[in-house]
């Protein structure tokens, strides 16, 4: 194994291995965007030669054979993306991506044993009570940062503006966007462990990742969050933004997207490691001991969920994760294990055989369905974010736009190239002490997804859904809902149902949420 030595320590250069790109991009982001680099040959001001690029960045070639037909501007512009994307390291994960783990098979995969796997719906209100609060106190103790993953390109849904700030035609928070909700139930979970009785109410840090696509509007939209809510930008929140890597056709050659660009996308939510890595040290001299990390396309994500962090300290655990019972046939990951060790395995993954197995009782046996919504602690963060510890590339098979030789711009009917990705969940192997926490399908979970022609997972079917849970939270407070339009409870009212004894044997019809002060409070009217 190659190593060098500096008397008298010995370091291991391949543990060092995934830092090179990240350290030669940086130095040679110095050397472009620094006249007064000490190594530099070349002022910001001047523009690059193909040569003085191919000098640093070989692989870059192919993507400069319109590089005499591009605008000044336009050649600093591939420079700098060049200078970020790391081809030649990409053209290992290309390679490494093709011995990712074998599908799935039968004999490795079991379920997470029972006295790992927790249904919240079937505990007392005692214990849930004992944990809610062990959860408080961590947030009042100011120990929890809550990581919202806002990085992906929303495909699917086909917004041009990044997902956690598109409309959402509810206004039941400040924004009246997903991460609009989000900022609220913050404000409230703050405002509760506030009036509880500790000295010092703590506050929830919140860590927002991007991607060099979704960075400036989400920062934009998230200054103004903090800036309602009073939150203070520089101390309670982080934004970072993850790498992007460059997309590749079949042959894993890269492609340009324009004459002047490559085609490159987001590195996958588990490029969450990587890029936290570096505000780590800041978080945990803060005294953040937990992480929260969700996707910001769940409407009814609870954010910072006292119950589940309760839930993971009480159980010591490394890492936990929330877990809805799969329907037949639903696109989400199956948590098992596999080969002794906790792992999500993607439906694409899961095959149709294993998806439809049932145990005795009727259920699906692999039917612990992930909805991106995991607890690590601070030791488990710096562990996987350690320099020896590498996610593996998964590859996703896509339609991808390229400009040919010629210069025309192709775009092509059926899937033409693959984007790598890295999950976040392949940490979970590395957990010493792993659990599930089964949660209501109709009270947590209901993404946003996909565009509102498909009719799932869309726009509609999250109105529809957070309105049910607030019916369901007022009838459960004893209300009386006769409304027959949606209902949606303004965010910071309440967290988790709590709140609303005022409106208990109240009639909630349309009239009194529109003109019933006593109760139109509660209500987005
Ligand atoms: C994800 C989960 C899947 C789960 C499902 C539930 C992963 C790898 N898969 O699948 O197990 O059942 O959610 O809804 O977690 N993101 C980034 N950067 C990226 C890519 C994605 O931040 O490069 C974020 C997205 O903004 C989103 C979240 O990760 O908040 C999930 O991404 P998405 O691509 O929607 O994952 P799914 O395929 O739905």
């Amino acid at each position: 194994m190659a190593s060098f030595v500096i008397s008298p320590i010995k370091i291991d250069i391949s543990l060092l291995r995934p830092y090179f790109s990240l350290i030669s991009c940086a130095i040679l982001q110095n050397f472009l965007l620094n006249p007064h680099f000490p190594n530099s040959r070349m002022p910001t001001s001047t523009i690059p030669t193909k040569q003085q690029i191919l000098s640093s960045n070989k692989e870059a070639e192919p993507l400069l054979s319109f590089f005499d037909d591009l605008s000044d501007e336009e050649k600093m512009k591939l420079w700098k993306q060049l200078s970020t994307l790391n081809l030649s390291d990409a053209r290992q994960w290309f390679i490494d991506s093709e011995e990712q783990r074998a599908p799935a098979s039968a004999e490795d995969l079991k379920p997470i044993p029972h006295s790992h796997h927790f249904n919240q719906s079937e505990m007392h209100q005692a214990v849930l009570d004992e944990l809610w609060n062990k959860g408080m106190d961590a947030i009042a103790r100011g120990e929890v940062c809550a990581i919202v993953l806002a990085g992906g390109q929303a495909t699917r849904l086909g917004s041009s503006q990044p997902k956690g700030t598109i409309p959402l035609g509810i206004n039941a928070a400040y924004g009246d966007s997903l991460l609009g909700i989000q900022a609220a139930k913050i404000a409230l979970l703050q405002a509760l462990a506030g009036e509880r009785d500790h000295q010092d109410p703590g506050k929830i840090h919140w860590a927002v990742m991007t991607s060099p696509g979704t960075e400036e509007a989400t920062r934009e939209h998230v200054q103004k969050l903090a800036h309602h809510h009073g939150f203070d930008f520089n101390e309670q929140i982080t934004i970072f933004s993850q790498d992007e890597i460059a997309a590749y056709d079949e042959n894993g050659d890269f492609l340009l997207g324009s004459k002047g660009s490559v085609v490159a996308a987001p590195n996958g939510n588990g490029g969450l490691y990587s890029a936290i890595s570096a505000h780590l040290p800041r978080l945990r001299a803060k005294g953040i001991k937990y992480f929260h990390v969700y996707c910001v396309d769940n409407i009814l994500c609870k954010v910072a969920d006292p119950h589940f962090i309760g839930f993971a300290i009480a159980n010591e655990a490394d890492v936990a994760t929330k877990c809805v019972p799969k329907q037949k046939g639903e696109l989400v990951g199956s948590v098992c294990l596999d080969k002794g060790k906790p792992r999500v395995v993607e439906y694409s993954e899961l095959g149709e055989k294993l998806a439809q197995q049932k145990t005795s009782d009727g259920k699906f046996l692999f039917g612990a369905g992930s909805i991106a919504n995991h607890f690590f602690t601070m030791d488990f963060m710096d562990r996987v974010c350690s320099p020896s510890s590498r996610l593996p590339y998964h590859r996703a098979h896509k339609k991808i736009s390229y400009v040919d030789k010629n210069g025309e711009i192709v775009k092509p009917e059926k899937p033409n190239g693959i984007k790598l990705e890295q999950f976040i969940f392949d940490v979970f192997e590395l957990s010493e002490r792993f659990f599930i926490w089964e949660v209501a399908r109709n009270e947590e979970f209901s993404p946003l997804k996909n565009h509102q022609s498909v009719g799932t997972d869309c726009l509609s079917t999250c109105q529809r859904d957070l309105s049910n849970v607030n019916k369901m939270w007022l009838e459960r407070a004893g209300a009386n809902v006769t409304a027959s339009k949606q209902v949606y409870l303004l965010s910071l009212v309440s967290f988790n149902g709590e709140n609303l004894q005022e409106l208990r044997h109240r009639e909630i019809s349309d009239e009194a949420i529109e003109s019933d002060h006593t109760i139109n409070k509660f209500f987005v009217h």
